[in-house]
């Protein structure tokens, strides 16, 4: 293989972070003195900057992402200022723009369906399945005994685990098995938690069938393959919805009036639930407010991701996430959602910006904070269908990426208020900001 091995180095983790961005600055940049750029980014208190280094290997610095807010949240009677973090220009204005619009037509209603959270460990066992099956039966309360130290804690606060099942794969993989536990970890993500009594489970099962102590008819080895948290939650779910009379949806633009926007509405949501191509889009703009606020509170934005998507498959054809329907004059909006957060433990209270985000939200528990979630998720899928099928998306979209334009060609200050006001009455495009940026220029 033709490689250049100078770029190549070991024990980089070692190294200060000053010499990691002196190595990299040798070795991989064209420019001199990125350094100074990345240098910039770090925050000016160090014992500040000391967190966010310690929250991952090989920091060097900091990248920023916009912190933003959706005031005017009315879920289930309570007022909600929503902290979102994310870079895309539209989806603040779309979620509080949504906001407002459902403030005066009853706001948000939410419902937490149920809270287990799953994990499995994965084996292999070459003895009959019946056997195995027979041991099993009575097996999960010495498993449960076992971890009765780890799980003391949690018990405590009112969670821990819920049942432990043995479920037999032989059908999609000989020999091969899962066990497969529920738990309850309360207000936190339960990550750490499961995983350490997945582990704690797996030793003793190895050892009471390996030692030939409990299977009776004879020594099989059992194997294992691993032991996980499942990221796919989907009896830890939440229901968000809105609801008026189909004549309480006004009028929209281009004087469309509120039989056909609903009818249109309706049309949208079955086309994301019978075509994957639009499915995909439909629930990534449910994602831009989910993952925003997941972000915002320091929860985990993949996991969420993951599980959602999983979800939205789950009948066999990737569909979507949300559905509207209109019965007896009354038009109805909800999205169920599964997803696993927490509002103690991991960076919940470690990110100051995550805790802050939290007490802006009135310290939620996680129940609560589901809730919150799926709602900016329904509220982001509510302005985008509605600009989908009034305006079309781009007028929206292109009037907040105007700023991003405009400081990419460098405009200044004074170009910058004269633009946003021009564009207010004419269509956004890069090509169009160029001219009127350089035909002002020529005038000077
Ligand atoms: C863009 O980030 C998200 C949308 O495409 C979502 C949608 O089409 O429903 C606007």
């Amino acid at each position: 293989m033709n490689m250049d091995k100078d770029k190549l180095i070991e024990g980089f983790s070692k190294l200060e972070k000053k010499q990691k961005i002196d190595w990299i600055n040798s070795e991989f940049m064209a420019r001199p003195n990125l350094s100074e750029m990345v240098e910039s980014f770090w925050h000016p208190d160090l014992k500040k900057q000391k967190v966010f280094d310690e929250f991952s290997e090989n920091t060097i610095t900091n990248f920023y992402f916009p912190f933003g807010v959706a005031p005017n949240f009315l879920i289930n009677n309570r007022v909600y200022c929503i902290p979102m973090v994310i870079e895309e220009s539209s989806v603040v204005a779309a979620a509080s723009k949504a906001a407002k619009f459902w403030l005066s037509r009853g706001g948000f209603h939410t419902e937490v369906r149920s809270v287990e959270k799953v994990g499995t460990i994965y084996f292999r066992y070459p003895g009959a399945a019946s056997a195995l099956k027979n041991f099993f039966e009575n097996y999960s309360e010495t498993l449960t005994l076992e971890a009765s130290e780890l799980s003391a804690n949690m018990e405590e606060r009112g969670g821990g685990i819920i049942d432990i099942n043995l479920i037999d794969m032989n059908e999609s993989e000989a020999n091969l098995y899962k066990i497969e536990v529920t738990f309850n970890t309360c207000n936190a993500m339960g990550a750490n938690f499961i995983n350490s009594i997945l582990e704690c489970f797996t030793e003793k099962f190895k050892q009471d069938v390996n030692t030939g102590r409990v299977l009776q008819e004879g020594n099989y080895p059992v194997e294992i393959i691993m032991s996980i948290l499942s990221n796919y939650t989907p009896n830890c779910s939440v229901r968000a919805w809105v609801e008026c009379d189909v004549d309480e949806l006004g009028e929209f633009p281009g004087g469309m009036s509120a039989e056909v926007f609903a009818e249109k509405f309706l049309m949208a949501t079955k086309i994301a639930q019978i075509d994957p191509y639009r499915a995909t889009t439909h629930n990534k703009g449910i994602m831009n407010g989910i993952d925003s606020v997941v972000m915002a509170t320091g929860n985990d934005f993949r996991a969420v991701e993951a599980c959602a998507h999983t979800y939205a498959s789950r009948k066999g054809t990737y569909s979507s996430l949300s559905r509207a329907e209109v019965a007896n004059g009354l038009f109805k909006f909800e999205l169920e959602i599964p997803m696993s957060l927490g509002t103690v433990g991991g960076l919940t209270s470690l990110h100051p910006m995550a805790k802050y985000s939290l007490e802006l939200l009135g310290s939620p528990s996680s129940d609560e904070l589901m809730q919150i979630v799926a709602t900016v998720g329904l509220a982001q899928n509510f302005s985008a269908i509605r600009s989908l099928i009034t305006t079309g998306i781009q007028k929206g979209h292109m009037k907040m990426h105007l700023l991003n334009i405009l400081k990419s060609l460098g405009a200044s200050e004074d170009e910058t208020l004269r633009a946003v006001d021009y564009f207010k009455e004419h269509k956004v495009s890069f090509k169009g900001v160029r001219s009127f940026l350089s035909e002002r220029r020529s005038y000077q």
